[in-house]
């Protein structure tokens, strides 16, 4: 199929390129010229596992493409999909400005039928402004349907995360729509669930707050857990047992970050305080979700009595492992009031620190974790990236002026810190 994806950041691009590895002709259009002419010398504007090779082959077989113009990738195009983002204003509400540019070029250029899919995160109802506004601008009086079709693409995942979906959420205004976007997704054989556009829409709201509260609801019991000397891993593994719970997302730890659950959860609130409902258990989320980067901040007051003029030694930056995104890290605001008490940071990350050169001030960026231990009266971790595991500890102990380690992310097994003569803190354990 002829494809035109509207918006080359993390969503469009990961569409883009997956929708050409499964065979078809796919346009991607960006209205940053020089995000477009590093995609077109096969520089990618993000990190993420495995997409490089699927861009450059895909190029390659020209089967996909980059380009600025906007129009013309539309008129060649049986399906549109809207990518750009919808980044929170003042007020947590979501801008759709982007997406409503769109919808008016879509609707002033096509000549022929066309799918237009909402596939960035929206706020419910933004089908129906999309639908009216296409309508009103309709330039050539075609015919042409609206889809919802949210993405759940994890960062550092997105590739596998396209390729083999739990589901895939299609909400049709109509039959022949929904037969369109059931051929271009058959050749994953996923589960596929149709459904009214509004419903699809808070599918995508509903999933990132379930998964936020899920983090929320550990940190608090890993709270309960510190005092009451309980160890917070096994109390998750107990809970994830259960196959109604289920395992995953059950790791307490400094909260959740990144360009998605924060803005989404705020933005939900928001929405249902339009709507007229106070979803009161959410905005509790979202208060032990910024209750959980204070208490770490306590921690390690309390286990290093002075931050003042001391150095603290940071492993991770990332929101998460396998990304360099540092949107919303809870990093930025550790670090940030660790400064702000006085504290030299030397800081390491796997892939992050140049985006956190311009997020962070006077960060001493080191070139391996044992750089960023030398030295340090703390080392603390707040990103659990794999290669932080297989750190030889004995090593990091003797670059050291103290061996304390703050562990945000509960990477250690505490006994094990022990008796190799640190000084462990972590997150719901007994400290
Ligand atoms: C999320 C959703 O998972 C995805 O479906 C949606 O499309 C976009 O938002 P992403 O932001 O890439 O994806 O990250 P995710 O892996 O979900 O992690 C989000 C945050 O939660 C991270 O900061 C992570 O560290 C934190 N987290 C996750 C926890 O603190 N504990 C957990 O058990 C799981």
């Amino acid at each position: 199929m002829k494809i035109a994806i509207a918006g080359a950041g993390y969503v469009g691009l990961v569409t883009a390129a997956c929708f050409a590895e499964l065979g078809n002709q796919v346009t991607c259009v960006d209205i940053d010229d020089e995000k477009i002419k590093k995609l077109n010398s096969n520089i990618m504007p993000i990190y993420e596992p495995g997409l490089m090779e699927i861009v450059v082959k895909n190029k390659r077989e020209q089967k996909l493409k980059f380009t600025t113009d906007l129009k013309s990738a539309i008129k060649d195009s049986e399906i549109v999909f809207i990518c750009v983002g919808t980044p929170p204003k003042k007020n947590g509400e979501a801008d759709l400005s982007y997406v409503e540019n769109v919808a008016k070029t879509i609707a002033e250029v096509m000549e022929s039928y066309k799918v237009i899919v909402e596939k960035s995160t929206v706020p419910v109802e933004t089908g129906e402004k999309v639908w009216q506004t296409i309508k009103s601008n309709n330039r050539h009086n075609v015919d042409f349907d609206i889809v919802s079709n949210p993405e759940f693409l994890r960062e550092g995942n997105a590739i596998e995360d396209f390729m083999k979906p739990d589901r895939i959420v299609i909400g049709a205004s109509s039959e022949k729509a929904k037969r369109i976007m059931e051929n271009l997704y058959n050749p994953l054989n996923a589960k596929i669930l149709f459904t009214d556009i509004k419903s699809a829409e808070i599918i995508k709201h509903a999933s990132n707050s379930f998964l936020a509260a899920k983090i929320s609801f550990i940190n608090a019991i890993a709270n309960i857990c510190e005092i009451t000397g309980a160890n917070v891993d096994h109390v998750a593994e107990g809970m994830g047992l259960d196959k109604r719970i289920g395992k995953s997302f059950l790791n307490a730890g400094i909260g959740y970050g990144g360009f998605c659950f924060p803005k989404d959860i705020e933005a939900f609130i928001r929405i249902s305080e339009k709507l007229g409902y106070d979803f009161r258990l959410l905005r509790e989320v979202q208060g032990i979700n910024e209750n959980q980067k204070e208490f770490f901040i306590k921690k390690i007051e309390k286990s290093m009595w002075i931050i003042k003029g001391k150095t603290i030694g940071v492993l991770g930056l990332a929101f998460k492992p396998n990304t360099d995104d540092m949107r919303f890290a809870p990093s930025i605001d550790i670090i940030s009031r660790l400064q702000s008490e006085g504290a030299n940071i030397q800081a390491y990350d796997p892939q992050a620190m140049e985006n956190s050169k311009t997020m962070l001030k006077d960060v001493e960026y080191r070139q391996n974790p044992y750089d960023a231990a030398k030295g340090c009266d703390a080392l603390i971790i707040l990103t659990e990236w794999s290669e932080f595991k297989d750190i030889d500890i004995a090593k990091i102990k003797n670059l050291m002026n103290r061996p304390l380690i703050i562990d945000g992310r509960n990477i250690f097994d505490a006994s094990h810190m022990q008796s190799l003569g640190i000084e462990y803190v972590s997150i719901g354990r007994k400290n």
